[in-house]
This record gives structure tokens, sequence and C-alpha cells, in this order.
């Protein structure tokens, strides 16, 4: 399945991508996770993504969209990904049908989480993310065990640099005004499927599968 999680900053994109890929036996593909690796490094992409990611606009289209499809383009994306945080927008997104075009595909069904804003706060606000795995955690909805280290490798929890109060009203305007036109033009295309992605964790992964089970 060629899938792409779409929703608002926290909606719960990256924490339902790690068991719906496994789900599907597909890649996750998280642009804002290929960013923040680059970050990480010190790579020229990433000094330039860092300057808009911590402001919460979106890194250029030049910079995005070659380095999704240079990621397509490798073995593992051959069967089939789950795209989370791209396309971002309709632009994008034309982008994407024309990459997929060239590999000889083509998309099939657009995932949308939706949550409201108040709840998008709460979630942001709360994130600790792991060094070593990358394992999503919450202070409150999902704490570790103890404070600050991961359950699940013993890594050390850091909080993201665009999860400070004015940067997650910009991701959110910015989603407002970019994002959202995109999720029209997926259910104009008849590719889209939204579910509640409030309330337990697993509750939203089942209706995610339940969801895509009609895709196929
Ligand atoms: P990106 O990393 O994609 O960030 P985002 O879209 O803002 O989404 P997040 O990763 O913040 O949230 P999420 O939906 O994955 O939520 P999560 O699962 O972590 O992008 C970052 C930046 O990179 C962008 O701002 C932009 O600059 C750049 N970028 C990326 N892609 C780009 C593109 N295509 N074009 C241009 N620029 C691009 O969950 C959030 C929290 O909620 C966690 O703590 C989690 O534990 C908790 N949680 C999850 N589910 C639940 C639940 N059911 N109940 C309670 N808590 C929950």
């Amino acid at each position: 399945m060629r899938l792409v999680l779409v929703g608002p900053p926290g909606a719960g994109k990256g924490t339902q991508a790690q068991y719906v890929a496994v789900h599907l036996s597909v890649p996750q593909i998280s642009t804002g996770d290929i960013f923040r690796a680059n970050v990480g490094q010190g790579t020229p992409l990433g000094l330039e993504a860092k300057k808009y990611m911590n402001a919460g606009d979106l890194v250029p289209d030049e910079i995005t969209i070659n380095m999704v499809r240079n990621r397509l383009a490798e073995d593992d994306a051959a069967k089939g990904f789950l795209l989370d945080g791209f396309p971002r927008t309709v632009p994008q997104a034309l982008e994407l049908d024309n990459i997929l075009a060239d590999l000889g595909t083509r998309l099939d069904v657009v995932l949308e989480l939706v949550v409201d804003d108040d709840e998008v706060v709460r979630r942001l606000s709360g994130r600790r993310t792991c060094r070593g795995c990358k394992r999503i955690w919450h202070v409150d909805f999902d704490p570790p065990t103890v404070n600050g280290i991961c359950d699940a490798c013993g890594g050390e929890l850091f909080q993201r640099d665009d999860d400070n109060a004015a940067t997650i009203q910009n991701r959110l305007s910015v989603y407002a005004a970019s994002t959202a036109p995109l999720v029209a033009f997926y259910a104009e295309r008849g590719m889209l499927v939204g579910i509640d992605a409030t309330g337990p964790v697993d509750d939203i992964t089942e209706r995610a599968i339940d969801a895509l089970r009609r895709f196929g």
C-alpha cells in the first residue's frame, strides 16, 4: 500500500505511523524525521532546514521535494510506503504524483487524523522523544517509568525545539493556510479517509487499520 498520513502538528502522525507501517509491512518515511536527522548531523540540508523548522514554517519545496524523490527511489519503498508529513501543500501533492509516475506507480490512499487545536497544544507541550530509538512519549498521556529515560532503549528523552508555545501557534496557522487545502484536494479525488484521532493510541490504530481495509 502507498499511503499518506495527514493531520495537524501533534495529531499523532508519528505515533500512529510506528504501528500502521509495521502492520502494513512498509517503511515509514517522515520528512520531519529526515530533516531532524540532518539537523542532528549538521549537514548543509539540516542547517538550511533548521531555520524554517524552528520558526514553524515549511521548508522550501526545492529542498523537500528532491529529498522525497531520492527517498522514494530507495529499494525498501518499491512495494509500498507510509509517508508522514509529506505532502503538506497542493503543489507538493502534484509533485508527488510526478515522482510516483516516474517510478511507474501511484498513491492509494490518504489517511487524515482529525484532532482539535486544544488537544494538539496539550499533546505538543508535553511531548518527549528518545534520542536513541526515537520512540515518542508524553509527560502526562504516555509517561516513561523513569522521568527523562526511554523505557524501550534506556535513551535520553528530549523536547523538540519547535514544541514551544509561539512555534506551535505558527505551525497551527501554517497547517490551516497550507495543508487544510490539501485535505480538500484529496477528498475531491476520492482518496481521503478521515478518522477521529482522540482517545487511546491502540483504539486509534485499530480505527486506522479498519479504515485502510476499504482501500485494499
Ligand atoms: P513534522 O515532524 O512532520 O511535524 P508536525 O507535522 O508538526 O507533526 P509532529 O511531528 O509535531 O506531530 P505528530 O502528528 O507526528 O504527533 P506525535 O505522534 O509526535 O515536521 C516538523 C517541521 O519540519 C515542520 O514544521 C516543517 O518545518 C518541516 N517539514 C516537515 N515536512 C515538511 C514538508 N513536507 N514540507 C515543508 N516542510 C516540512 O504526537 C504528539 C504528542 O502527542 C506525543 O507526545 C504523543 O505521545 C502524544 N499522543 C499521540 N497520540 C496520542 C493520543 N491518542 N492521546 C494522547 N496523546 C497522544
